[in-house]
């Protein structure tokens, strides 16, 4: 009557992970034999959910998207120069995080080589350029994945892990991950500062930010429900001073209104992740922002070792801006590690290192610990090469 039991080895650059996948009558034995605690241990991986700013290829392969960063110059300042769909010449700020932390880089959901192996290895990052926290935010990307598609999806991926190791070795998984929440700015980019969204007109500002926060906690409790322990959210940076946002005025000053949204977002999103981290039990929930350091970044820039504060590094010309994105056919800044932004919207490689490193000294738990970590950033794996390459 005892079956037999197989052992699933996985080889990993950090060791093995392994799981024993078998049938009940020995799973018990094993349990009686004081061998519980060694089903399944794996690496420690990340799963990101969020917009451009984290976005690292999905919005690619989504051919009807026009939320793209898949044509030159885009990636310039990675891995082989070309573009990888991150949105930014480098890294973006959750690159920079995970690699302080010695986490590997998720590859992005949709990439085709994609199975569960490699997922077991690396994670996976969800996060679409023009997503938001409300499903109605950035609709005239036409294609996206908002935070409730991104979460839906997440969902599939479990199924996926919990049929390859068995429930109970997925549970452990999914539970000891890190998890990136990083979204907000297109539901008011995209979504409340434009006349032609219904919730312009349906609600104040403090309105607004209410309904954004019961939809965020409703997903984050659901991020819960599924698992998730340890989880940070990014707050918003002075959104009224990306390029876009300063074309508005003719003296191309920071929209302070879109500012004060920003710090309004940030002090309720703060609120909500203690409250929860509060309330559910064994869950870490933490906020981090770098408002006040990318605030200074663009009033001084100078005194951080840039040169523009103002202006895309990639554009297409003085007298057309804002074009919608850094083409081809844009002319580029001759130092790019002068610029704080990239394009109209995302902040440079250059940039997204100040802001990750506010971050992580704000959110205690990512601090990383000085014996663990590489000094340099790891390269990315042969797997996400691949997805770069493509
Ligand atoms: C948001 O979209 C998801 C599908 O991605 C759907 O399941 C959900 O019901 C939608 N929520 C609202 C409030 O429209
Ligand atoms: C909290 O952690 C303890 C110890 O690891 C565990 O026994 C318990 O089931 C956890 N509870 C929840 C709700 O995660
Ligand atoms: C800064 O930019 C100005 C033009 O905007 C240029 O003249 C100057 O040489 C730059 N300085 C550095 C250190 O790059
Ligand atoms: C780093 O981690 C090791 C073991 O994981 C621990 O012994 C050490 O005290 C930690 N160092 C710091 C600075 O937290």
């Amino acid at each position: 009557m005892i079956e037999s039991s197989s052992a699933v080895v996985y080889r990993t650059s950090m060791g093995l992970c392994s799981f024993r996948t078998m049938a009940t009558v020995t799973a018990i034995m094993l349990l009686l034999l004081g061998f519980g605690s060694e089903m399944g241990s794996c690496k420690v991986v990340q799963f990101i959910f969020g917009d451009s700013l984290s976005d690292v290829g999905n919005n690619k392969f989504l051919p009807r998207s026009l939320a793209q960063a898949s044509l030159p110059w885009y990636g310039i300042d990675f891995g082989d120069g070309l573009p990888n769909g991150r949105f930014t010449n480098g890294r973006t700020v959750a690159d920079l995080i995970g690699d302080k932390m010695g986490l590997p880089r998720p590859p992005a959901f949709l990439n085709p080589d994609l199975d569960e192996n490699m997922i077991l290895e690396n994670g996976l990052n969800y996060a679409s350029g023009g997503g938001g926290i409300l499903n109605e935010t950035g609709q005239w990307f036409i294609q996206k994945f908002s935070l409730y598609k991104q979460i839906e999806l997440f969902q599939g991926t479990q199924e996926m892990i919990s049929k390859k190791i068995g429930t109970e070795a997925a549970n452990k998984f999914f539970a000891e991950a890190h998890y990136v929440v990083a979204l907000g700015s297109n539901d008011f980019i995209n979504n409340y500062l434009q006349p032609v969204y219904a919730d312009s007109w349906k609600y104040t500002s403090t309105g607004f930010i209410n309904y954004l926060m019961s939809t965020l906690e409703g997903q984050l409790k659901l991020l819960y429900k599924l698992g998730a322990r340890r989880l940070v959210f990014f707050g918003l940076g002075p959104m009224g001073c990306i390029p876009l946002q300063r074309v508005l005025s003719s003296s191309g000053e920071c929209q302070e209104n879109t500012n004060q949204l920003a710090i309004s977002f940030n002090k309720a999103s703060d609120k909500l992740l203690n409250s929860l981290s509060k309330s559910l039990p064994n869950a870490s929930f933490r906020f981090g922002d770098a408002y006040d350091v990318v605030k200074d970044v663009i009033y001084n820039p100078q005194k951080h070792g840039f040169n523009n504060s103002d202006t895309p590094c990639c554009s297409f010309g003085e007298n057309i801006r804002p074009a919608l994105t850094c083409i081809p056919a844009s002319v580029l800044c001759q130092d790019r590690s002068k610029y704080v932004f990239w394009d109209e919207y995302h902040p440079s490689d250059k940039a997204n290192e100040i802001i990750a490193n506010e971050i992580i000294s704000k959110v205690s738990f990512l601090r990383p610990n000085a014996t663990d970590v590489p000094a340099e950033a790891p390269a990315p794996s042969p797997a996400l090469d691949q997805t770069i390459k493509q």
